[in-house]
């Protein structure tokens, strides 16, 4: 019996070594944490359990039935986060460059199953070098077995793909897949076709950073969420992510305690909004004085600057929130802030999470580029999340709302359940100087004419008090109280209960 014991720790420790001593250490030189280290430092102390240790390939060409290595290239299983539940895949680079073989993808698919039918988020750490090119179409089998999970946990748990290494051709498409996507600076990337092939193709010359770093990523393309330094910040900021969301799509959002009251005052945002309109403010610092103690996660800061999107709690209650921010663009709606915050959208609606929404947009972008780009349809998609939307949907408009821009933004028409504007909102059409532009387009040789027509147009128009004779806003409130108006809001909205009628599903603007 002691033999048998002793012969399991032996192929355990064996196990637990992957690809080996060396090829561990040659994963440290290039500033990364092994696969088993990286589950280590994301869940709880003494909480992984996994599983298929000692599952290997059945491959047997090209000599591979002579090198098998259990666990076969990536590490899975369960564990906790804070004490609450997620399940985990971590590929193992040190094993075939952590390449995807169809035993491999069975392992990824056999927790993602698991996931759906308990409930619980889904984390993947990517470090791969793609299909097993010893096994052919039996990898790409088995990606195509990620895929279809991946779509089926859409919208039921939060899945969650922290890229830490290598992530090329079709491979991209498991993360593309997932809620969120991080990125580890240096050492992970994400292209369709690598620089070699851009060379032979375009003629460009690019680095693989250059093409599909974590950079590139989170501020050019906005296919990555965020960038960290390394992979320790990067998995203890996942930790801390994982505490704002539920477990699935019929969990409300996780309480935690907080000693923040809900009826804080915060002086300091009766004098926000600048005097003179047209000059910005940070609208960070209005989400950051509204939300429990300061506690904003943002996702996406460095993608599409003048939409702001990302988690806080208010009475300890996770909330989405979405922010024109008046500092980049004048907080313009265009092409890329209107599929952030779409996406973000509907995260929430399929997880429960309030939306919050801060306001202040002068519109949509003019140009050619954006007509051109497709803002029509890419517009249309904030519009559908927010009209979708049926969880508690709380709107403040600090400033400007005009145009289209009013609408979209989770107004009243679009099932807005509280609908609040500060005393500083201006909410028509367009702005005072264009609608006077327009309608005494006759008076435009005389200067004095059109500054009393524009006057007259901001006096009875730049106010939020046509709205509220309407009911399209629900009442104007100090700057000062925001945070306890909003949080009364939540409170009152606790049980809300909203359907959309009966479909297969709707047909979004894609
Ligand atoms: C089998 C692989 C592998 C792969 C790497 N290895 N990628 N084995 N299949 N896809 C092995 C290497 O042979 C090597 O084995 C070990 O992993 C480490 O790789 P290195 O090349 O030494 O590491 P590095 O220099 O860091 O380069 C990493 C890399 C490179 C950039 C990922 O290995 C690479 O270009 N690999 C091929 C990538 C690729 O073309 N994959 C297929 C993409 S198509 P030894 O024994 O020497 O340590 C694809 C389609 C998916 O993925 C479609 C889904 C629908």
């Amino acid at each position: 019996m002691h033999e048998i014991l002793r012969q399991l720790d032996d192929k355990r420790r064996r196990a637990r070594l992957g690809g080996g001593e060396k090829r561990i250490a040659a994963q440290h030189a290039k500033g990364k944490l092994s696969a088993r280290e990286r589950i280590e430092l994301l869940l709880d102390p003494d909480s992984f359990e996994e599983w298929d240790m000692f599952v290997e390939h059945r491959c047997t060409d090209f000599g591979m039935d002579k090198e098998a290595i259990p666990g076969d290239g990536v590490v899975t299983g369960y564990g906790t986060v804070n004490g609450r539940l997620v399940f985990v895949f971590s590929q193992d680079f040190t094993v075939f460059g952590g390449s995807l073989s169809e035993s491999h993808a069975v392992k990824i698919c056999k927790i993602m199953d698991h996931a759906i039918k308990v409930g619980a988020p889904v984390i993947g750490l990517n470090d791969s070098g793609g299909a097993r090119i010893q096994e052919g179409v039996a990898s790409l089998a088995g990606y195509a077995e990620v895929f279809q999970r991946n779509v089926m946990a859409s919208g039921v748990v939060p899945q969650i793909s922290l890229i830490m290494g290598p992530c090329a051709g079709g491979a991209v498409y498991s993360p593309a897949m997932t809620d969120f996507i991080f990125m580890v600076k240096d050492s992970s990337y994400m292209f369709v076709t690598g620089p070699d092939v851009v060379k032979t193709v375009t003629h460009e010359t690019v680095s693989a950073e250059e093409l599909g770093g974590a950079i590139t990523h989170s501020s050019k393309s906005g296919v990555s969420d965020l960038a960290f330094e390394n992979d320790v910040e990067a998995l203890l900021q996942l930790r801390r992510f994982i505490d704002f969301l539920p477990a699935n799509n019929r969990e409300k959002p996780p309480v935690r305690p907080t000693s923040d009251p809900a009826d804080r005052i915060e002086p300091s945002l009766d004098t926000l909004i600048p005097d003179n309109p047209n000059k910005p403010y940070d609208m960070r610092e209005l989400i950051q004085k509204v939300v429990d103690e300061g506690d904003f996660f943002e996702v996406a800061p460095n993608f599409a600057g003048n939409i702001l999107t990302g988690f806080g709690r208010m009475e300890g209650s996770t909330v989405g929130i979405v922010a024109n921010q008046p500092m980049v663009l004048a907080g313009c709606l265009d092409i890329d802030s209107s599929r952030k915050a779409a996406r973000f959208v509907r995260f929430c609606d399929c997880f429960n999470i309030p939306v919050i929404t801060f306001v202040d947009v002068p519109g949509f972008l003019p140009g050619t580029a954006q007509e051109y780009g497709g803002i029509i349809k890419h517009g249309a998609k904030l519009l559908y999340a927010y009209a979708e939307c049926t969880v508690p949907k709380v709107t403040v408009i600090t400033r400007k709302a005009y145009g289209g821009a009013y609408d979209v933004m989770s107004s009243k028409h679009l099932r807005g359940d509280v609908n609040f504007a500060w005393p500083t909102a201006e909410i028509a059409v367009m702005g005072p100087k264009g609608a006077v532009e327009i309608i005494f387009r006759q008076d435009i040789g005389d200067a004095q004419k059109i500054a009393d027509r524009t006057e007259e147009y901001r006096l009875k128009f730049a106010n939020p008090f046509i709205a509220g004779h309407r009911g399209f806003i629900d009442d104007v409130i100090m700057p000062h109280s925001t945070r306890k108006r909003i949080c009364r809001s939540l409170a009152m909205l606790r049980d809300k209960k909203l359907e959309n009628p009966w479909r297969k599903h709707g047909n979004i603007p894609l």
